[in-house]
């Protein structure tokens, strides 16, 4: 396949044909390929999308060798150390950092918006409560489709822009409703006088029989998880959001369609499930049989929170969160002390052993998660509501791009077929006994 500045050649079937060759403003340039099959009759094939751009988007770009990730030109470094969640939220969904005075209109309007509907609070009761707060949450989640007629008509800039602010501020209170529900204590109203962060610990941890008091570590820490975990291009989860807003869908139930796919222990159950499995290694000697499992073809299991699609030296969130992690166990949480220990042996004997080195495996943002969200007070369950929590904003910005642009069209891939064809029908009675 031949390149010049502008175009890519490609023969098939005896004929050349020429596809735009563009670059981005960041990141592997790109054949525009959206007309090879009118033209050439052929389709691409690329299971998992490993190869392909989706769309064109402004919001995050990552760069998987430099281990760079980057919100609207941001780098997470910079907004973990300086910034807060919040104002990620104006960034992602707008564009750009806030002045001060958007910053303060900004958290007046998420902050009127934290409460839900009282009639939402029926359908929590639908559910065992033994129900893992991912079910509870796709489902609550998926309801405020039936509450809000006045955000979903899709079209109208006014419309779309209270359906992102309802879905940043009530998102805190449905997972915190969850986390309370599981455990058959009574919900907490948001407070209106405490950030985004506080008001979400106040609403899983205080309970009406007892004062609470804020604690400003604990809120920072919990802020910076919400930061790392706001947007990561277009991962499974939000490709999934996309595709579903795609047909035009409901903004509310697109959102639920992404807590969906993120449950899954490949993406943002990771977070659960490592932090079960470092609990089942328990002390560092034990890191070696698990690591003869992971390398184990034949062997299921692999090594949650390590690999990642897109960083193939390291996550840059894993980087920031493992430093949250000592901060946070020296001041909150002794007892999480040996998990972290075992967490920190396996990193270093993994990232010395061939087989993960060849395939590029490193701690990716579910690595350490789970030990802060467990040192911060957490049951495992809630790790992944609260990744879906951060992520809200992430699918809501993707989700707005995508509808006001003006190459939009229904996402629908086509596929490899390999099954039978043109059989002809058999009634039962003719069919072999
Ligand atoms: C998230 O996409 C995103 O951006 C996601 C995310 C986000 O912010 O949205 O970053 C959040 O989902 C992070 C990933 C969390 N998942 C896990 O930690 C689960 C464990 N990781 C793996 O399941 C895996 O690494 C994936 C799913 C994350 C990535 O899988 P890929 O890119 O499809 O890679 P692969 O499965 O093709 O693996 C390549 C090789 C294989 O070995 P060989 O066939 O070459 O012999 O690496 C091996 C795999 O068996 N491998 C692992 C491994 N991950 C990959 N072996 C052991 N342990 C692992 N964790």
């Amino acid at each position: 396949m031949k390149k010049d500045n502008r175009f890519v050649s490609m023969d098939i079937n005896g004929k050349t044909y020429k596809f735009p060759f563009t670059s981005p403003t960041a990141g592997p340039n790109v054949i525009d390929i959206r007309n090879l099959y009118k033209e050439a009759d052929v389709f691409t094939y690329d299971p998992g999308f490993t190869s392909t751009a989706s769309c064109q988007s402004d919001i995050t770009f990552i760069d998987g060798e430099k281990g760079i990730l980057q919100y609207r030109g941001y780098s997470i470094e910079d907004l973990a150390e300086h910034s807060h969640f919040l104002e990620v939220c104006f960034l992602l969904l707008y564009g750009d950092l806030p002045t001060y005075d958007e910053m303060v209109r900004f958290e007046e309007l998420v902050t009127m918006h934290t409460m839900v509907h009282e009639q939402l609070i029926n359908f929590y009761r639908g559910f065992r409560r033994d129900a893992h707060p991912m079910a509870i949450i796709t489902g609550v989640v998926g309801a405020l489709s039936a509450f809000y007629h006045d955000s979903i008509d899709i079209n109208d800039p006014q419309q779309r822009e209270i359906a992102c602010i309802r879905m940043i501020a009530k998102l805190p209170t449905i997972t915190a409703m969850a986390h309370k529900y599981s455990i058959g204590q009574p919900y907490i109203y948001p407070s209106n006088d405490l950030d985004y962060s506080s008001n979400f610990l106040k609403m899983c941890f205080s309970v009406p029989a007892e004062k609470y008091e804020s604690n400003e570590i604990i809120s920072t820490a919990m802020d910076r998880i919400f930061m790392l975990h706001a947007d990561h291009e277009q991962n499974a989860s939000t490709s999934t959001v996309r595709l579903a807003g795609s047909s035009g869908a409901n903004p509310f139930a697109c959102i639920a369609a992404g807590i969906a796919c993120l449950w899954g222990p490949a993406h943002g159950g990771a977070n659960e499930a490592c932090l079960m499995m470092l609990h089942e290694i328990g002390t560092p000697d034990k890191i070696p049989e698990y690591l003869k499992r992971a390398k184990d073809r034949n062997d299921p299991f692999r090594l949650m929170g390590f690999g990642h699609r897109v960083y193939k030296n390291f996550d840059p969130r894993a980087h920031v969160m493992k430093k949250s992690a000592d901060a946070v166990l020296d001041l909150v949480d002794s007892k999480n002390k040996p998990i972290l220990n075992v967490a920190k042996e396996l990193e270093r004997i993994a990232l010395e052993d061939d087989y993960f080195r060849d395939r590029k495996l490193y701690p990716n943002v579910d690595f350490y998660s789970g030990i802060i969200l467990n040192a911060l007070g957490f049951p495992t369950s809630m790790f992944t509501p609260i990744f879906a929590l951060s992520r809200t904003v992430g699918w809501i910005s993707q989700w707005k791009e995508m509808i006001v642009d003006p190459t939009l069209k229904i996402g629908r891939p086509r596929q490899k077929y390999m099954g039978k064809v043109n059989l002809e029908y058999i009634p039962v009675e003719d069919r072999p006994k």
